[in-house]
């Protein structure tokens, strides 16, 4: 991984004894302290629980400035790539690092299609999992399975060929989330199509049916790529750090992603988008939105705005500008008239309006309105996040790709102990119960 050492270093004194750790520099200027070799020259190490100020790779996947509210895939703003692209482009731009070619669209979009199928065994686990179970629960166990299904692919060969392995998850997990959607409301499986495209054949799988035949709606489809594109990656974030830790000891890339489900599926992450329409109705249902807002403000609870806020971003998440745009255009095209769109923008602007959020650099980040986009889809609320998976797959594909290598180590970090010293008494066991 190329990288400038700046011809600065950052010195470290401790005492009397001091050590020159190098400055490393990325492409936008952004400067780190290298503490590679920290421990070896002062027995020192550092601490920093929530990794906050820790840059825990070299990545080229995605930029973002937090505090410009900027978010680049490989260099290109996401703006641009909203206005232009598709998601398949946009997750073989994460993949490979270039969009592609025509040929290389046409091939990348036939392995999606080729791979579209679940292996058939696979249905049978649906049937087994109660029906009130959550679909990031479900989808984390059906994408860990894979690796029993596809037991034949090893780091070597998925790194060579990583477009067989990328594409049958990234379309699998579209048939596994339409799947769990129509059991979940017993209706039969729709299979996938080889003549729609990937946001159109998933909207097919999850609404048509034999006595309902679904029209696909291409402003639909074109708002599904696009809140698709917008979750698509996120460097460095919780469930992205999830696929690295776990894919850096050598784990297969099936259940490396599903412990990336399992991570999103958390309230502070991609569970926000659900947790944010289940407050906004709570608010129009009560009726008193400044009672929300003084709780969330509150230190005697542990309420917060959910969709608001964000580790990176100190300024409104360039995503949620978009999405809040989309929303309004969307409704309006559909003639919605969604209540809870009125409550999430009076709440954005009395929040934007109170000292405590501004001090705080509190903005509606991606999970805000885009709940708002999925309701007016008709995709239920508690599939909200598995769209959030569904969209975040090719971006944890990439940073897999780019952790795994020969040089690749074992993520080990160190600790500080603050249990007990050693206990030099003898240790006094009660009687055992069983003698054997
Ligand atoms: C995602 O990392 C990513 O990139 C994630 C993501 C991606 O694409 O992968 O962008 C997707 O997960 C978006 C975030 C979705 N989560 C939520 O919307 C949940 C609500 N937001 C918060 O819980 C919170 O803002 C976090 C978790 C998002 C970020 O928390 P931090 O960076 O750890 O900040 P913090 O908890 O230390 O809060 C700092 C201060 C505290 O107050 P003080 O102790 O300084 O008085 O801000 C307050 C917090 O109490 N605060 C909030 C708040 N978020 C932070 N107060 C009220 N409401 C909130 N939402």
């Amino acid at each position: 991984m190329a990288t400038k050492v700046v011809d600065k270093t950052a010195r470290l004194t401790i005492g009397r004894k001091s050590v020159d750790l190098p400055l490393v520099c990325g492409t936008e200027g952004e400067q780190a302290i290298d503490i590679g070799k920290l421990r070896a020259s002062t027995g020192l190490v550092t601490i920093d629980p929530s990794l906050g100020n820790t840059a825990s790779c070299f990545s080229k996947i995605t930029y973002i400035d937090g505090e410009k509210g900027i978010l680049r895939y490989r260099g290109i703003p996401i703006e641009k790539l909203v206005a232009k692209a598709r998601f398949i482009d946009v997750a073989y731009l994460l993949i490979h690092g270039e969009l592609p070619t025509y040929d290389e669209r046409r091939n990348f979009s036939q392995l999606l299609n080729f791979n579209s199928l679940m292996h058939e065994d696979m249905r049978h686990f649906f049937d087994l999992f109660p029906r009130n179970a959550h679909p990031m629960n479900i989808l984390s166990t059906m994408i860990n399975a894979m690796a029993s299904f596809y037991p034949n692919v090893d780091l070597v060969s998925v790194v060579e060929d990583i477009d067989s392995a990328a594409t049958r998850i990234i379309s699998c997990i579209r048939t596994m989330v339409a799947f769990v959607y129509k059991k979940s409301i017993g209706e039969p499986l729709v299979y996938p199509r080889q003549d729609l495209s990937y946001c159109a054949n998933f909207l097919n799988m999850m609404f048509n049916s034999p006595v309902r035949p679904y029209e696909i709606c291409p402003e639909t489809v074109r708002l599904l790529n696009i809140l698709f594109i917008l979750h698509a990656d996120h460097e460095q974030n919780c469930s992205t750090t999830a696929v690295r830790v776990i894919g850096s000891a050598q784990v297969n890339l099936y259940s490396t992603i599903s412990a990336g489900i399992s991570a999103l599926s958390g309230p502070l992450h991609g569970g926000a988008n659900q947790a944010v329409i289940e407050m906004l109705r709570a608010i129009h249902e009560d009726g008193d939105i400044e009672k929300f807002v003084r709780m969330a403000k509150s230190k005697d609870n542990n309420f917060r705005l959910m969709g608001f806020g964000h580790r990176a971003y100190k300024t409104y998440d360039p995503r949620a500008v978009i999405i809040r745009r989309e929303c309004e255009k969307y409704l309006a095209f559909r003639k919605i008239d969604d209540p809870l769109l009125d409550v999430a923008k009076r709440l954005e602007e009395i929040a934007l309006g109170d000292s405590y959020f501004i001090e705080r650099h509190l903005y509606p980040n991606v999970d805000f309105y885009s709940g708002i986009l999925y309701r007016a889809m008709g995709i239920p609320e508690n599939m909200f996040t598995a769209m959030f998976a569904l969209a975040r797959l090719p971006g944890w594909i990439a940073h897999w790709k780019e952790m795994i290598g020969r040089d690749t180590k074992i993520v080990r970090p160190r600790q500080v102990y603050v249990g007990k010293p050693e206990n030099k008494s003898e240790i006094k066991l009660p009687k055992a119960i069983f003698t054997i």
